[in-house]
Protein backbone atom coordinates (compact mmCIF):
# COMPACT_ATOMS: atom_id res chain seq x y z
CA UNK A 1 0.00 0.00 0.00
CA UNK A 2 1.24 3.68 0.07
CA UNK A 3 2.61 5.98 1.94
CA UNK A 4 3.48 9.16 0.71
CA UNK A 5 2.64 8.05 -3.16
CA UNK A 6 5.13 5.10 -2.88
CA UNK A 7 3.90 1.85 -2.82
CA UNK A 8 5.23 -0.31 0.55
CA UNK A 9 5.40 -3.62 2.39
CA UNK A 10 5.66 -4.39 6.00
CA UNK A 11 8.14 -6.65 5.64
CA UNK A 12 11.39 -7.88 2.90
CA UNK A 13 14.26 -9.60 2.33
CA UNK A 14 17.13 -7.49 1.94
CA UNK A 15 18.33 -9.68 -0.53
CA UNK A 16 22.30 -8.43 -0.82
CA UNK A 17 22.83 -10.09 3.08
CA UNK A 18 19.73 -11.91 3.74
CA UNK A 19 18.49 -9.71 6.59
CA UNK A 20 14.97 -8.84 7.11
CA UNK A 21 13.63 -4.96 6.34
CA UNK A 22 10.24 -3.79 8.45
CA UNK A 23 8.62 -0.92 9.08
CA UNK A 24 8.90 0.38 12.96
CA UNK A 25 5.41 0.74 14.10
CA UNK A 26 6.15 1.51 17.71
CA UNK A 27 7.11 4.98 15.93
CA UNK A 28 4.31 5.45 13.89
CA UNK A 29 2.19 7.81 12.72
CA UNK A 30 4.74 10.27 13.61
CA UNK A 31 7.97 8.96 12.52
CA UNK A 32 8.73 6.33 9.28
CA UNK A 33 11.67 4.79 10.37
CA UNK A 34 12.98 0.82 8.97
CA UNK A 35 14.69 -1.18 10.97
CA UNK A 36 16.81 -4.28 9.70
CA UNK A 37 16.95 -7.10 11.41
CA UNK A 38 19.46 -9.75 11.47
CA UNK A 39 19.13 -12.59 13.79
CA UNK A 40 16.09 -14.71 15.24
CA UNK A 41 16.83 -12.83 18.86
CA UNK A 42 16.31 -9.67 17.35
CA UNK A 43 12.93 -10.79 15.69
CA UNK A 44 12.27 -12.31 18.91
CA UNK A 45 12.52 -8.88 20.08
CA UNK A 46 10.43 -7.07 17.32
CA UNK A 47 7.38 -8.94 17.92
CA UNK A 48 7.72 -8.79 21.61
CA UNK A 49 8.09 -4.87 21.93
CA UNK A 50 5.33 -4.53 18.97
CA UNK A 51 7.46 -3.10 16.29
CA UNK A 52 5.88 -5.39 14.00
CA UNK A 53 2.28 -6.83 14.97
CA UNK A 54 -1.21 -7.84 13.82
CA UNK A 55 -1.64 -11.36 13.56
CA UNK A 56 -0.65 -12.13 10.13
CA UNK A 57 2.40 -10.36 10.10
CA UNK A 58 3.74 -11.33 13.44
CA UNK A 59 3.09 -14.79 11.67
CA UNK A 60 5.19 -13.76 8.54
CA UNK A 61 8.23 -12.15 10.85
CA UNK A 62 8.56 -15.37 12.48
CA UNK A 63 9.04 -17.30 9.50
CA UNK A 64 11.83 -14.46 8.28
CA UNK A 65 13.24 -15.43 11.83
CA UNK A 66 13.57 -19.02 11.78
CA UNK A 67 15.07 -18.29 8.15
CA UNK A 68 17.85 -16.11 10.03
CA UNK A 69 18.51 -18.69 12.51
CA UNK A 70 19.14 -20.99 9.72
CA UNK A 71 21.61 -18.49 9.05
CA UNK A 72 23.15 -18.48 12.20
CA UNK A 73 23.83 -22.32 12.87
CA UNK A 74 21.44 -24.56 10.99
CA UNK A 75 21.40 -27.57 13.18
CA UNK A 76 18.18 -29.46 14.50
CA UNK A 77 19.13 -28.24 17.88
CA UNK A 78 19.45 -24.31 16.40
CA UNK A 79 15.89 -24.82 14.99
CA UNK A 80 14.35 -26.32 18.37
CA UNK A 81 15.80 -23.08 20.03
CA UNK A 82 14.93 -20.83 17.71
CA UNK A 83 11.24 -21.96 17.39
CA UNK A 84 10.66 -22.13 21.22
CA UNK A 85 12.22 -18.16 21.58
CA UNK A 86 10.21 -17.08 18.32
CA UNK A 87 6.88 -19.15 19.50
CA UNK A 88 7.27 -17.59 23.39
CA UNK A 89 7.12 -14.05 22.14
CA UNK A 90 3.51 -13.37 21.52
CA UNK A 91 0.56 -16.29 22.60
CA UNK A 92 -3.09 -15.09 21.63
CA UNK A 93 -2.46 -14.82 17.89
CA UNK A 94 -2.35 -17.83 16.09
CA UNK A 95 -0.82 -17.08 12.76
CA UNK A 96 3.04 -16.99 14.61
CA UNK A 97 2.64 -20.56 15.79
CA UNK A 98 0.91 -21.72 12.39
CA UNK A 99 3.92 -20.27 10.26
CA UNK A 100 6.77 -21.65 12.73
CA UNK A 101 5.15 -24.66 12.44
CA UNK A 102 5.10 -24.77 8.42
CA UNK A 103 8.79 -23.63 8.67
CA UNK A 104 10.01 -26.48 11.06
CA UNK A 105 7.90 -29.03 9.19
CA UNK A 106 9.61 -28.37 5.75
CA UNK A 107 12.91 -27.95 7.65
CA UNK A 108 13.46 -30.54 9.30
CA UNK A 109 13.10 -33.43 6.42
CA UNK A 110 15.82 -31.04 4.57
CA UNK A 111 19.89 -31.28 5.00
CA UNK A 112 21.28 -28.71 7.08
CA UNK A 113 23.70 -27.36 4.33
CA UNK A 114 20.51 -26.68 2.66
CA UNK A 115 18.25 -24.94 5.48
CA UNK A 116 18.98 -21.53 4.87
CA UNK A 117 17.96 -20.92 0.64
CA UNK A 118 14.68 -23.41 1.83
CA UNK A 119 13.89 -21.59 4.73
CA UNK A 120 14.58 -18.02 2.57
CA UNK A 121 12.04 -19.85 -0.21
CA UNK A 122 9.12 -21.19 2.67
CA UNK A 123 8.84 -17.57 4.69
CA UNK A 124 8.80 -15.53 0.78
CA UNK A 125 6.02 -18.04 -0.20
CA UNK A 126 4.20 -17.40 3.36
CA UNK A 127 4.70 -13.91 2.64
CA UNK A 128 3.51 -14.03 -0.71
CA UNK A 129 0.52 -16.64 0.42
CA UNK A 130 -0.86 -13.57 2.93
CA UNK A 131 -0.74 -10.90 0.53
CA UNK A 132 -2.72 -13.18 -1.80
CA UNK A 133 -5.31 -13.73 0.49
CA UNK A 134 -5.61 -10.13 2.29
CA UNK A 135 -6.35 -9.53 -1.68
CA UNK A 136 -9.08 -11.72 -2.17
CA UNK A 137 -10.37 -11.31 1.23
CA UNK A 138 -10.35 -7.52 -0.21
CA UNK A 139 -12.70 -8.27 -2.92
CA UNK A 140 -14.78 -10.80 -1.22
CA UNK A 141 -15.51 -7.96 1.35
CA UNK A 142 -16.17 -5.52 -1.23
CA UNK A 143 -19.26 -7.06 -2.76
CA UNK A 144 -20.54 -7.52 0.45
CA UNK A 145 -20.01 -3.51 0.92
CA UNK A 146 -21.36 -2.74 -2.35
CA UNK A 147 -24.45 -4.82 -1.37
CA UNK A 148 -24.75 -2.53 2.32
CA UNK A 149 -24.37 0.71 0.09
CA UNK A 150 -27.46 -1.07 -2.29
CA UNK A 151 -29.56 -1.27 0.69
CA UNK A 152 -28.63 2.13 2.28
CA UNK A 153 -30.11 3.59 -0.98
CA UNK A 154 -27.09 3.30 -3.29
CA UNK A 155 -25.50 5.71 -5.80
CA UNK A 156 -28.85 8.12 -5.38
CA UNK A 157 -27.38 8.71 -1.62
CA UNK A 158 -24.63 11.06 -1.00
CA UNK A 159 -24.57 10.11 2.40
CA UNK A 160 -21.45 7.89 2.84
CA UNK A 161 -21.39 3.97 4.07
CA UNK A 162 -20.45 4.45 7.48
CA UNK A 163 -17.59 1.25 8.66
CA UNK A 164 -16.89 0.74 12.46
CA UNK A 165 -13.62 -1.03 12.95
CA UNK A 166 -11.41 -1.78 15.85
CA UNK A 167 -7.38 -1.46 16.25
CA UNK A 168 -5.61 -1.99 13.12
CA UNK A 169 -6.06 -4.66 10.80
CA UNK A 170 -5.05 -2.88 8.17
CA UNK A 171 -1.82 -3.49 6.10
CA UNK A 172 -0.08 -2.60 8.77
CA UNK A 173 -1.30 -5.62 10.34
CA UNK A 174 -0.43 -8.04 7.50
CA UNK A 175 2.34 -8.03 4.70
CA UNK A 176 -0.19 -5.79 2.45
CA UNK A 177 -3.88 -4.85 2.05
CA UNK A 178 -4.83 -5.98 5.46
CA UNK A 179 -7.97 -8.18 7.09
CA UNK A 180 -10.82 -5.52 8.11
CA UNK A 181 -9.35 -2.56 5.75
CA UNK A 182 -8.92 -4.84 2.77
CA UNK A 183 -12.23 -4.50 1.44
CA UNK A 184 -12.64 -0.89 2.33
CA UNK A 185 -9.59 0.07 0.29
CA UNK A 186 -10.74 -2.11 -2.43
CA UNK A 187 -14.59 0.29 -2.47
CA UNK A 188 -12.71 2.78 -2.11
CA UNK A 189 -10.88 2.21 -5.28
CA UNK A 190 -13.62 1.08 -6.76
CA UNK A 191 -15.49 4.27 -6.21
CA UNK A 192 -18.03 3.73 -3.22
CA UNK A 193 -18.53 6.96 -1.19
CA UNK A 194 -17.25 5.57 2.34
CA UNK A 195 -16.51 6.77 5.83
CA UNK A 196 -14.45 4.85 8.48
CA UNK A 197 -15.02 5.00 11.83
CA UNK A 198 -11.91 4.24 13.71
CA UNK A 199 -11.73 3.45 17.30
CA UNK A 200 -8.77 4.80 18.73
CA UNK A 201 -8.03 0.93 20.74
CA UNK A 202 -6.73 1.53 24.31
CA UNK A 203 -4.10 0.80 25.83
CA UNK A 204 -1.81 1.19 22.55
CA UNK A 205 -3.87 3.01 20.76
CA UNK A 206 -3.55 0.91 17.20
CA UNK A 207 -6.30 2.66 16.02
CA UNK A 208 -5.23 6.44 16.47
CA UNK A 209 -2.14 5.73 15.59
CA UNK A 210 -1.76 3.15 12.64
CA UNK A 211 -5.08 2.71 11.30
CA UNK A 212 -5.62 6.80 11.24
CA UNK A 213 -2.09 6.80 9.37
CA UNK A 214 -3.38 4.07 6.90
CA UNK A 215 -6.30 5.32 6.02
CA UNK A 216 -4.82 8.94 5.31
CA UNK A 217 -2.34 7.90 3.15
CA UNK A 218 -5.22 6.17 0.63
CA UNK A 219 -7.26 9.15 1.09
CA UNK A 220 -9.65 7.55 2.62
CA UNK A 221 -12.07 10.00 4.81
CA UNK A 222 -12.50 8.57 8.49
CA UNK A 223 -12.48 10.01 11.83
CA UNK A 224 -11.07 8.49 15.25
CA UNK A 225 -13.57 8.32 18.24
CA UNK A 226 -12.91 7.25 22.17
CA UNK A 227 -13.18 3.48 22.48
CA UNK A 228 -16.58 4.03 24.43
CA UNK A 229 -18.33 6.18 21.63
CA UNK A 230 -19.09 3.76 19.41
CA UNK A 231 -22.33 2.49 21.34
CA UNK A 232 -23.65 5.77 21.38
CA UNK A 233 -22.54 5.89 17.50
CA UNK A 234 -24.58 2.96 16.77
CA UNK A 235 -27.88 4.06 18.49
CA UNK A 236 -27.79 6.98 16.40
CA UNK A 237 -27.54 5.53 13.28
CA UNK A 238 -24.42 6.74 12.48
CA UNK A 239 -22.57 3.40 11.86
CA UNK A 240 -24.04 1.04 9.44
CA UNK A 241 -21.38 -2.31 9.56
CA UNK A 242 -19.13 -3.08 11.73
CA UNK A 243 -16.34 -4.86 10.39
CA UNK A 244 -12.63 -6.52 12.25
CA UNK A 245 -9.89 -8.58 11.91
CA UNK A 246 -9.00 -11.67 14.39
CA UNK A 247 -5.99 -13.34 15.82
CA UNK A 248 -7.10 -16.36 16.36
CA UNK A 249 -10.96 -17.68 15.04
CA UNK A 250 -11.98 -21.18 16.53
CA UNK A 251 -13.59 -24.08 13.80
CA UNK A 252 -16.75 -22.98 15.42
CA UNK A 253 -16.17 -18.97 14.26
CA UNK A 254 -15.43 -17.69 18.24
CA UNK A 255 -13.30 -14.76 17.42
CA UNK A 256 -10.49 -13.31 18.98
CA UNK A 257 -9.63 -9.97 18.72
CA UNK A 258 -8.27 -6.75 20.11
CA UNK A 259 -9.43 -5.93 23.49
CA UNK A 260 -13.14 -3.64 23.32
CA UNK A 261 -13.92 -5.98 20.28
CA UNK A 262 -16.16 -7.97 22.38
CA UNK A 263 -17.99 -4.70 23.39
CA UNK A 264 -18.18 -3.43 20.14
CA UNK A 265 -20.40 -6.92 18.94
CA UNK A 266 -22.89 -6.45 21.61
CA UNK A 267 -23.78 -2.83 20.59
CA UNK A 268 -23.57 -4.29 17.33
CA UNK A 269 -25.75 -6.83 18.16
CA UNK A 270 -27.86 -4.17 19.89
CA UNK A 271 -28.45 -1.79 17.53
CA UNK A 272 -29.27 -4.61 14.82
CA UNK A 273 -25.81 -3.82 12.87
CA UNK A 274 -24.00 -6.10 11.07
CA UNK A 275 -20.73 -7.16 13.08
CA UNK A 276 -18.19 -8.86 10.15
CA UNK A 277 -14.94 -10.64 11.24
CA UNK A 278 -12.38 -10.55 7.98
CA UNK A 279 -9.70 -13.29 8.26
CA UNK A 280 -7.30 -15.34 6.66
CA UNK A 281 -7.46 -19.18 7.03
CA UNK A 282 -3.83 -18.73 8.81
CA UNK A 283 -6.02 -17.27 11.63
CA UNK A 284 -7.77 -20.34 12.28
CA UNK A 285 -7.52 -22.61 14.95
CA UNK A 286 -9.18 -26.00 13.78
CA UNK A 287 -8.24 -27.78 17.20
CA UNK A 288 -10.56 -25.80 19.05
CA UNK A 289 -14.10 -24.81 19.52
CA UNK A 290 -15.13 -22.84 22.33
CA UNK A 291 -12.88 -19.25 22.12
CA UNK A 292 -13.83 -18.51 25.43
CA UNK A 293 -12.48 -20.93 27.69
CA UNK A 294 -10.27 -22.01 25.24
CA UNK A 295 -7.59 -19.51 23.39
CA UNK A 296 -4.92 -17.81 25.60
CA UNK A 297 -5.19 -14.35 26.15
CA UNK A 298 -1.83 -12.42 26.35
CA UNK A 299 -1.52 -10.20 29.17
CA UNK A 300 0.70 -7.73 28.47
CA UNK A 301 2.49 -4.56 30.73
CA UNK A 302 0.57 -2.58 33.23
CA UNK A 303 2.82 0.13 31.96
CA UNK A 304 0.99 -0.02 28.25
CA UNK A 305 -1.96 1.12 30.88
CA UNK A 306 -0.37 3.33 33.46
CA UNK A 307 1.72 5.41 30.54
CA UNK A 308 0.89 6.77 26.88
CA UNK A 309 3.39 7.55 24.34
CA UNK A 310 2.93 10.28 21.73
CA UNK A 311 4.40 13.62 20.19
CA UNK A 312 5.46 15.84 22.73
CA UNK A 313 3.49 19.07 21.64
CA UNK A 314 5.47 21.70 22.47
CA UNK A 315 8.25 23.29 20.60
CA UNK A 316 9.10 20.05 19.48
CA UNK A 317 10.97 20.40 15.47
CA UNK A 318 12.05 17.00 15.55
CA UNK A 319 8.61 15.28 16.17
CA UNK A 320 10.26 13.78 19.17
CA UNK A 321 7.68 11.05 20.95
CA UNK A 322 7.31 11.46 24.62
CA UNK A 323 6.04 9.01 27.28
CA UNK A 324 3.93 10.34 30.04
CA UNK A 325 2.41 8.77 33.00
CA UNK A 326 -1.50 8.72 33.74
CA UNK A 327 -2.23 6.92 36.61
CA UNK A 328 -0.97 8.25 40.40
CA UNK A 329 2.40 6.54 40.86
CA UNK A 330 1.96 3.02 41.79
CA UNK A 331 -1.23 2.24 41.03
CA UNK A 332 -2.15 -1.28 40.32
CA UNK A 333 -3.39 -1.84 36.56
CA UNK A 334 -4.36 -5.08 34.35
CA UNK A 335 -3.61 -5.68 31.02
CA UNK A 336 -5.50 -8.31 29.09
CA UNK A 337 -4.72 -7.61 25.37
CA UNK A 338 -7.47 -9.50 23.67
CA UNK A 339 -10.79 -11.06 24.31
CA UNK A 340 -13.28 -13.21 23.03
CA UNK A 341 -16.73 -12.17 20.73
CA UNK A 342 -19.00 -15.63 20.20
CA UNK A 343 -20.01 -16.75 17.43
CA UNK A 344 -23.27 -15.91 17.96
CA UNK A 345 -22.52 -11.87 17.95
CA UNK A 346 -20.85 -12.24 14.63
CA UNK A 347 -23.14 -11.94 11.58
CA UNK A 348 -20.67 -13.10 8.81
CA UNK A 349 -16.88 -14.00 8.16
CA UNK A 350 -15.16 -12.53 5.65
CA UNK A 351 -12.29 -15.25 4.37
CA UNK A 352 -9.80 -15.23 0.91
CA UNK A 353 -12.94 -18.27 0.39
CA UNK A 354 -15.75 -16.17 0.69
CA UNK A 355 -17.81 -14.78 2.86
CA UNK A 356 -19.12 -17.32 5.84
CA UNK A 357 -21.85 -18.02 8.39
CA UNK A 358 -20.06 -18.15 11.70
CA UNK A 359 -21.19 -21.93 11.84
CA UNK A 360 -18.51 -24.74 12.14
CA UNK A 361 -19.87 -26.52 9.34
CA UNK A 362 -20.02 -23.88 7.29
CA UNK A 363 -16.70 -22.89 7.69
CA UNK A 364 -15.67 -26.43 7.29
CA UNK A 365 -17.76 -26.58 3.74
CA UNK A 366 -16.30 -23.89 2.62
CA UNK A 367 -12.75 -24.56 3.38
CA UNK A 368 -13.02 -28.14 1.93
CA UNK A 369 -13.95 -26.63 -1.61
CA UNK A 370 -11.08 -26.04 -3.52
O1 LIG B 1 -1.73 -6.41 19.51
P1 LIG B 1 -1.79 -6.28 18.02
O2 LIG B 1 -1.62 -4.89 17.53
O3 LIG B 1 -0.88 -7.26 17.34
O4 LIG B 1 -3.28 -6.71 17.70
C1 LIG B 1 -3.75 -6.67 16.39
C2 LIG B 1 -5.18 -7.01 16.28
O5 LIG B 1 -5.85 -7.30 17.24
C3 LIG B 1 -5.75 -7.07 14.91
O6 LIG B 1 -7.08 -6.68 14.90
C4 LIG B 1 -5.65 -8.51 14.47
O7 LIG B 1 -4.32 -8.94 14.48
C5 LIG B 1 -6.25 -8.77 13.17
S1 LIG B 1 -5.14 -8.34 11.99
C6 LIG B 1 -5.15 -8.32 10.53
Amino acid sequence: MNINGKAWRTIWVEESDLTIGVIDQTKLPHQFEVSILKNHDQVAEAISTMMVRGAPLIGVTGAYGLMLAMKEDASDSSLAQAFERLISTRPTAVNLQWALERMKNKLITIEPQMRVQAAVDEANLIAEEDVRMCEKIGFNGMKLLQELNHQKGGVSSSAPLNILTHCNAGWLATVDWGTALAPIYKAHRAGLNIHVWVDETRPRNQGANLTSFELASEGIPHTVIVDNAGGHLMQHGHVDAVIVGSDRTTRQGDVCNKIGTYLKALAAKANQIPFYVALPVSTIDWALLDGVSEIPIEARSPLEVSNITGLNCSDNPNNKLQEVQLTPKGTKCFNPAFDVTPAHLVTGLITEKGCVLPEERAIAEMYARS
